[in-house]
Parts: C-alpha cells; structure tokens; sequence
C-alpha cells in the first residue's frame, strides 16, 4: 500500500531512528523524525534566551520558529529558519532540554500540525513518542521499540561521545519520567501496536521483523 503510515514510538536509545529509517528505504517510503521537530524548536529557545522552564515563556513563542523536515531516509534534515541544524539539534544542551519543551501543550499542538501535514496521504515511516497515540491513530502498522537501559545508553555514547553528559542510563531515565508522566500525549504503548524489545537483535533483524508487518497488512 502506497499510502500506509507506520508509526515507530519507543523511548530514547531503543532503536527507532535505525530502524525507521531502514524500513523506509527497504519499501521505498518516506521517513519523518518528530524528535528532531522538538529537537529544533527547543534549539531555538535556547538561541533566544528563552527559560525552558517556564512553559508560559516557551508557549508564547511557539509560532516563530520556521522548522521543515527532509523525509529522505537516505538524508534525514532538520531546517531551523532556514539554517542546516542537524548537528546542532543533537547537542547536550538540547538534549537535556527538549523533554521539558515538549511537555508544553502549545508546543504539541503546534508540532502535531506540522507532522499531520508532512503524513499527507501516507507512504511515510514516522518516529516519536506519540504518533501511534496522538500523531496517527489510524496508522496502519504500530510498532513499539523497547531495549534494556544498558543498552540504550550504550547506543546514546556511540551516537553522542564518550563525553556526553547524557548519555548516562540515569539521564536517559530521567527523560523517559518526564515524556511518561507528561499530560498531553505522554509516551505510551499504542493500542494495536506490536511490542518488540530490541535488545537481544541485529538492527536488520528489527527492519526485517517490522518490514514483514508493513506486508502482512497489505
Ligand atoms: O527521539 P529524540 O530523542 O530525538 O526525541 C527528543 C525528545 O523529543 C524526546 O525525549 C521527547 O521529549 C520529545 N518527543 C516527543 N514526542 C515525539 C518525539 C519526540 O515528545 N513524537
């Protein structure tokens, strides 16, 4: 089906990037990380010296950032303002920031259109915390991603340094607290999605494993 929507939600380090975008380029669909969304618009907050903390001051300027998404799984890109902002969105300061941003529901709200409008008429792998929730309820094939905590911060150092400060699996559970207890669209197993715990297998396995979904629902 050219259309379908295959919506990837699992927490940090589990394996969603990976294996969204491996599924994506094996069907030949597109490929859309809502991460880097809130990755982007709290990049912009921090450059405008907005207080992260203060969901008011974050809720007032939701509007101004002018953030667009490549969907080439081959070439994933975040644009902030029209600037290339892909490494800089991955940042610590970013990370350490981006799940009291996205726990503001104009920031939601905002972003939900945005990724609504990127879904169009489907044939699209998209990753995040929400999407099999909130984003794209009527997604065709759900996945949920899980691994254990060793391995997922040991997934965030090879991504982020050895020097990076969240990478530890204390920061790592720290964020996965606040995207679960959040209100609005916390993270959350979707109904109707399948569960697959990632630790014990190959990335390919993964891609294989979902691949076969996305066929069987054909
Ligand atoms: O996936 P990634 O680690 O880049 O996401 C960064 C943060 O963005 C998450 O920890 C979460 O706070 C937020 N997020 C979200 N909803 C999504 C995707 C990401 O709240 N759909």
């Amino acid at each position: 089906d050219a259309h379908v929507v295959v919506a990837v939600d699992g927490p940090s380090g589990s394996g969603k990037s990976s294996t969204a975008r491996g599924v994506a380029r094996t069907l030949g669909l597109r490929y859309l990380d809502t991460g880097a969304q809130f990755r982007a618009m709290t990049l912009w907050m921090l450059d405008h010296d907005v207080d992260v903390a203060d969901p008011a001051a974050v809720a007032a300027c939701v509007a101004e950032p002018r953030i667009e998404s490549g969907t080439d799984p081959d070439d994933p890109t975040i644009d902030l303002d029209d600037a290339d902002v892909g490494q800089a969105v991955r940042s610590d300061d970013v990370t350490a920031a981006v799940s009291a941003v996205a726990s503001v529901p104009e920031v939601r709200q905002r972003l939900l259109d945005l990724q609504r409008e990127y879904i169009g008429a489907g044939g699209i792998v998209v990753e995040g915390r929400d999407i099999g929730s909130v984003v794209a309820p009527e997604a065709g094939v759900k996945v949920y991603l899980t691994a254990d905590p060793a391995a997922r911060a040991a997934r965030r150092r090879a991504e982020a340094g050895e020097g990076s400060t969240t990478a530890s699996e204390q920061d790592l559970l720290r964020r996965d607290h606040i995207d679960s207890s959040r209100v609005t669209a916390p993270l959350t197993r979707p109904d109707g999605s399948v569960h697959i715990d990632t630790t014990g297998f190959t990335l390919a396995e993964v891609v294989a494993q979902v691949v076969t979904l996305v066929k069987d629902d054909d």
